[in-house]
């Protein structure tokens, strides 16, 4: 199937109506984090056996706009496809993470910075090849006593506003991902003031890169009670922070906002983004972008056995279902029971 050609137009594909984002673009040691749980050994050929059961379930493209891919999956195969081929003959967009991960920021304890500009306008390159039409960049804040500095908050700016500019320059769609990781006793008022004070940051440099902001994709947290916070907000709370946080500190210029999950359990992370979605009043389209959320109950399924295929299949599809009935306001908890029957 043949793609849109500008990029606003790769950009609402894919943020089509009832559609959202598979993550699977896990680094070498995310990956074998995630099978070692389950006794997998992180082979190449695991690695792809995994993919391969991702995407080639059927029905997936009814609820999943565009796939992020890593480095290795992008150029390796589906029977005689390239994995961008075969997404995109169920017309499914091949996406790819390029930043190379993170390192700790000298001078500022506790705090990182994403690596992966040095030969970055090469790569785009490569990737559009190889049949990519949209990029991420993941940077990663740390909520914690004395942080985020704001050294560190534009440090990352700064470099996300680079990698979106080039990449627009390729002809790929950026999906600038800040990321406030959750983790941490913090109350969600603090995750709400760190995630606009970032979020502002990132606008600010995006707009001096001269970056065109209806050619991009936002993917964020919600704004959240730290995980070990002992009084955590309820999901009505959640949802209305998350909403404020976003209205004043994301222009309208920008098509789409896709959430991560982040951590999140998979029913969580569903549950919530009901129920951001489910009150409207945004200027932005609102969907999903999660890896583990979605990943998660396949992988159990699945531990690196052919027999599994089809039932591993079966709960991606459930919770790509489920996900794309939430970002429509429109999912219950009865659609969790329905499968167990
Ligand atoms: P999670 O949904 O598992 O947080 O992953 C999304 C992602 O792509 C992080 O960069």
């Amino acid at each position: 199937m043949s793609f849109p050609t500008t990029l606003e137009s790769t950009a609402q594909a894919l943020l089509a109506s009832g559609k959202g984002l598979l993550a699977a673009d896990e680094s070498f040691p995310t990956i074998e984090k995630r099978f070692k749980v389950f006794d997998i050994s992180s082979t190449e050929e695991n690695r792809r056996g995994y993919r391969e059961m991702l995407f080639t379930t059927p029905g997936l493209s009814e609820f999943i706009s565009g796939v992020i891919l890593f480095d290795e999956t992008i150029r390796q195969k589906i029977g005689g496809a390239s994995i961008p081929e075969a997404l995109a003959r169920q017309g499914i967009i091949p996406g790819i993470k390029v930043d190379q991960g993170t390192m700790a920021l000298p001078g500022f304890a506790d705090e990182k910075i994403t690596q992966g500009l040095d030969g970055l306008r090469e790569r785009l390159i490569e990737y559009r090849e190889l049949g990519a039409r949209f990029t991420k960049w993941r940077a990663v804040i740390t909520i914690g006593g004395h942080i985020p500095s704001r050294t560190c908050i534009e440090a990352n700016a700064n470099a996300l506003a680079l990698f979106a500019a080039l990449s627009q320059e390729a002809g790929l769609v950026p999906i600038v991902e800040p990321e406030v990781l959750m983790n941490g006793e913090h109350p969600i008022a603090c995750c709400e003031e760190v995630t606009t004070v970032t979020l502002k940051s990132v606008f600010g440099a995006l707009v001096e890169h001269r970056v065109v902001l209806e050619q991009i994709l936002l993917k964020t947290g919600m704004i959240l009670s730290g995980a070990e916070c002992p009084q955590q907000a309820d999901v009505a709370v959640m949802a209305e922070t998350t909403r404020r946080c976003l209205r004043r500190a994301v222009p309208a210029a920008v098509p789409g906002i896709v959430f991560l999950s982040g951590g999140q359990s998979d029913e969580v992370a569903t549950q919530r983004l009901n129920a951001i979605c489910r009150a409207g009043d945004v200027p932005w389209k609102l969907s999903f972008s999660f890896g583990r959320a979605l990943q998660a109950p396949a992988l159990k399924i699945w531990k690196g056995s052919r027999e599994n295929v089809m039932a591993a299949q079966a709960a991606l599809h459930h919770r790509a279902q489920c996900n794309s009935s939430a970002i429509q306001g429109k999912y219950s908890a009865m659609m969790e029971r329905a499968t167990l029957v």
